[in-house]
């Protein structure tokens, strides 16, 4: 068996009196993909904002890259190396960027604070990072507010892969996009997989997409793991009632999430 890149062991969050995630633990493997999937209040989020130190555990232990995590860096330099190990990109295209930084400005300071690359092999590899997302000069040179959502997204999955991280994090990434830029989306991120190896941990509660992009699945109701295994398993055969709900309430092409509508209803249409 090889090494998991990304493993958690018995993650526990409690905010005040309200168990977000109880006993959590799942492991990927290098250039693996893992979905975790559950409706909305489940602890996806939760999970992963512990996975990336945005949340200290209340018990539990993460570890990636065979160094263990669970607790605050104790210096800039092992903040730095941490980025390298995991990035995140979350699922709001609109507020994770700078709205004053062009696209290339954005990955060009990641790669500043993550690698030693000077000034003419950063532009370089700007342009490999915007070649691989699919996006083009004119797109890279412009301020966020004169992308669509789905080049936004690409900015940030560029800017996320600037660090060069052996784990990306997907937290409903895709969710917020048109389902034909979805589908460009999904197709970036297997592209990339397969070039560079990344492993994805990959938050969704929609099916279909999960179907597309993980080779394994965790299905969390109330904070806790209900049930795991290969995605065509868990998704064509679940054991579990809870997986045979989500299943029953797949979202139908154009489905989104009432509650984002609103957020997004300016690029949805
Ligand atoms: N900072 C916080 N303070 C208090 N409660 C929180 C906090 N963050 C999350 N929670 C609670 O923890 C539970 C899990 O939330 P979480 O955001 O992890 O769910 P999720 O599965 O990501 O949901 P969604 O699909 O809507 O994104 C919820 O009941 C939520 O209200
Ligand atoms: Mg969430």
């Amino acid at each position: 068996m090889t090494e998991a890149i990304l493993q958690v062991e018995g993650l526990r969050k409690v905010f005040g009196a309200a168990v977000a995630v109880e006993d959590v633990s799942f492991s990927l493997a290098p250039g693996g993909s893992l979905a975790i999937v559950g409706e909305s209040g489940s602890g996806k989020t939760t999970v992963a904002n512990m996975i990336v130190g945005l949340e200290r555990p209340t018990a539990g232990r993460v570890v990636a890259c065979g160094r263990d995590r669970s607790r605050p860096p104790r210096s800039a330099r092992e903040r730095r190396e941490r980025g390298h190990e995991v990035q995140i990109v979350f699922q709001d295209p609109y507020s994770s960027l700078d709205p004053r930084q062009s696209p290339a400005a954005a990955v060009d300071e990641v790669l500043r604070l993550h690698t030693r690359l000077g000034a003419p092999q950063r532009r370089r590899r700007v342009e490999e990072l915007a070649e691989l997302v699919g996006l083009d000069k004119r797109q890279l040179a412009a301020l966020p507010s004169r992308l669509s959502g789905g080049q936004r997204q690409r900015v940030a999955i560029a800017r996320a892969l600037a660090a060069e991280p052996q784990v990306l994090i997907l937290d409903e990434s895709v969710a917020a996009l048109d389902v034909s830029i979805q589908a460009q989306v999904l197709n970036v991120l297997a592209d990339v997989r397969e070039h560079t190896g990344v492993a994805y941990l990959f938050i969704s509660h929609d099916l279909a997409v999960v179907r597309q992009v993980s080779d394994e699945v965790v299905v969390m109701q109330g904070g806790s793991i209900v049930e795991r295994g290969p995605t065509s398993r868990v998704l064509d055969e679940p054991e579990h009632p809870y997986t045979r709900l989500l299943r029953a309430s797949v979202p139908t092409l154009g489905w989104r999430p009432a509650r984002r509508l609103t957020h997004f209803s300016t690029e949805a249409r």
